[in-house]
């Protein structure tokens, strides 16, 4: 088949992780980029919804803080592609997620890399954005890594809000009331399942 548009190619080798409803590419000729496909054509929703609300967010104009901002839409092999900013550590490794630190490292070990003042600054600046999105995963947050011992953690999935009249986005104290609202539920569960305290 022919197309106008030649479409950018993902092979095996440029994988970074999936989800369960995307996979996370490396873009082809930009360091810089990713490229989410759906494993799942039709099951694109969730995407759709998103990119609505970045494009509400960059009317702002502003860098946004603590997200991985939405670049666009492309055509790939394995059918649309949506161009996000990939996060990456000091040493060009593509950052891990926070589920993956605390997995893997004890307490002091976390401790050493301040991931609680990362934390906090995270939590700041999404509430001082007003951002709204969905309930928070330790999978969804990415931690980047500017030193062996300091980082920033990344929003990366599930922004905007489900409902059909997204009333956060129009009522500052409504989105303030439901980001305390989930920042807490999320640190009770981490402290429930890894007993270490985010906050
Ligand atoms: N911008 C990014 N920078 C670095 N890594 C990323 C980025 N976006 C995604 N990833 C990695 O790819 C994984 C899958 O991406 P993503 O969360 O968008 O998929 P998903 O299928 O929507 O996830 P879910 O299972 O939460 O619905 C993430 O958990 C993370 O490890
Ligand atoms: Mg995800």
């Amino acid at each position: 088949m022919t197309s106008a548009h030649p479409s950018l190619n993902l092979s095996d080798e440029l994988l970074i992780a999936k989800g369960r409803h995307r996979a996370c590419y490396q873009h082809p000729t930009n360091a810089e980029l990713c490229i989410k496909v759906h494993l799942n054509a039709h099951d694109d929703l969730e995407t759709i919804r998103e990119v609505r609300y970045f494009k509400w967010l960059h009317r702002g104009h502003e860098k946004l803080a603590g997200i991985a901002d939405y670049c666009g839409k492309v055509s790939t092999n394995l059918g649309t592609g949506y161009v996000y900013e990939l996060v990456k550590d000091y040493d060009g490794q593509v950052s891990k997620t926070l589920e993956h630190y605390l997995k893997n490292l004890d307490d002091t070990l976390l401790q050493a890399i301040d991931i609680s003042s990362a934390y906090r600054e995270f939590k700041r600046a999404l509430q001082r954005q007003y951002i709204s999105m969905m309930n928070l995963k330790t999978y969804n947050i990415v931690f980047r890594k500017e030193s062996e011992t300091k980082g920033h953690f990344y929003l990366v999935d599930n922004l905007g809000s489900a409902n059909l009249l997204p009333l956060s986005y129009f009522f500052k104290s409504i989105a303030s009331r439901m980001l305390r609202r989930k920042f807490l539920r999320f640190e009770s569960l981490v402290a429930e399942r890894y007993h270490f305290s985010l906050d």
